[in-house]
């Protein structure tokens, strides 16, 4: 039988994590490795990348590492060509990367405005246009259809106070999905196209928001602001990064064949309410 993230055949599906150092896209990168497909591992930070790359190898898994800075086009066809030496062309694109601040409307600079669009929504249109050609070329070689993941949250899907420039990077993230899952399909494209959008998950950037939201005003402490955030999750707690990794192996993967368009809400119930 084979792997989740093989083809009939047997080879491997070829992935690309941006921001694949970090809390959710490291715990990516081993999740879809663990499923046998083979890992390009993306990020600024160098050191970060190899120590990813590393673990997944020392579990028998395929990966590489390449640095890549989301906003950058000329990073991006740097990338492509790795992954096209590497390993062919590419059927699994996680937009995963971005950075958030936390500050009232008022106080949002236009430097971080501009900073939060680059990486968060920028980054994601560059990568998708960048891989198109490729990501059908593995759909038509492979009648297996593409697929992109971007990664939203619920902040695409509701506001949230003292984050309105990071939930106006994510409802960008939404709707660039949805056009373009919808132009891919009329095309012939053989891409799906889908988001994701978690709750609050215990990476370093929920901890940093936290610690913000708490000098915000919004909760007296960091303590007090984590407890609130938790609380507001009917299942009880964040998410940890592999229960969002194992939603997007589901994207990734032809489990979800029939899924192009869609935003997947991973929320522990948040926006339910
Ligand atoms: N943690 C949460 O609560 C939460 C909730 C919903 C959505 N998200 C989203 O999930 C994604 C990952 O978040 P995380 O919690 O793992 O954060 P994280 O800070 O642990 O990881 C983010 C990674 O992005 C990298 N990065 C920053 N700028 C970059 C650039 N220009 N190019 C490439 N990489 C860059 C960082 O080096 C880091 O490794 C983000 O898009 C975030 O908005 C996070």
């Amino acid at each position: 039988m084979t792997a989740l993230l093989e083809f009939k055949d047997g080879t491997s599906r070829i992935a690309l994590v941006t921001g694949g150092a970090g809390g959710i896209g490291s715990a990516t990168a081993r999740a879809l490795a663990s499923h046998g497909a083979s890992v390009v591992v993306t990020d600024i930070d160098r050191a970060a990348i190899d120590a990813v790359v590393d673990d997944i190898r020392s579990k028998g898994g395929q990966a590489t590492g390449c640095v890549l800075d989301v906003g950058d086009p000329a990073s991006w066809l740097a990338a492509r060509d790795v992954v096209k030496d590497t390993y062919g062309d590419l059927s699994v694109l996680v937009n995963n990367a971005g950075v958030d601040v936390i500050k009232s409307v008022a106080d949002t600079t236009l430097a971080d405005w501009e900073r939060l669009f680059r990486i968060n929504s920028t980054g994601m249109f560059l990568g998708t246009q960048c891989f198109l050609d490729d990501l059908h070329a593995a759909g038509e070689r492979t009648k297996v259809y593409s697929s992109i993941i971007n990664m939203s949250s619920i902040c695409g899907n509701i506001g949230v106070a003292f984050q309105s420039a990071y939930c106006a990077t994510k409802g960008a993230v939404r709707m660039f999905t949805k056009a373009a899952a919808v132009e891919f399909g009329s095309l012939d494209k053989r891409v799906r196209v889908n988001s994701i959008h978690p709750g609050t998950v215990d990476t370093a950037f929920a901890a940093q928001c936290l610690k913000e939201l708490g000098e915000a005003g919004f909760a007296p402490s960091p303590e007090e602001a984590r407890e609130a955030i938790r609380a507001a999750h009917p299942i009880g707690n964040m998410a940890s990064g592999d229960e969002i990794a194992d939603s997007i192996v589901f994207l990734a993967s032809d489990l979800s064949r029939f899924m192009t368009g869609s935003e997947m809400l991973v929320d522990g119930g948040y926006t339910a309410q």
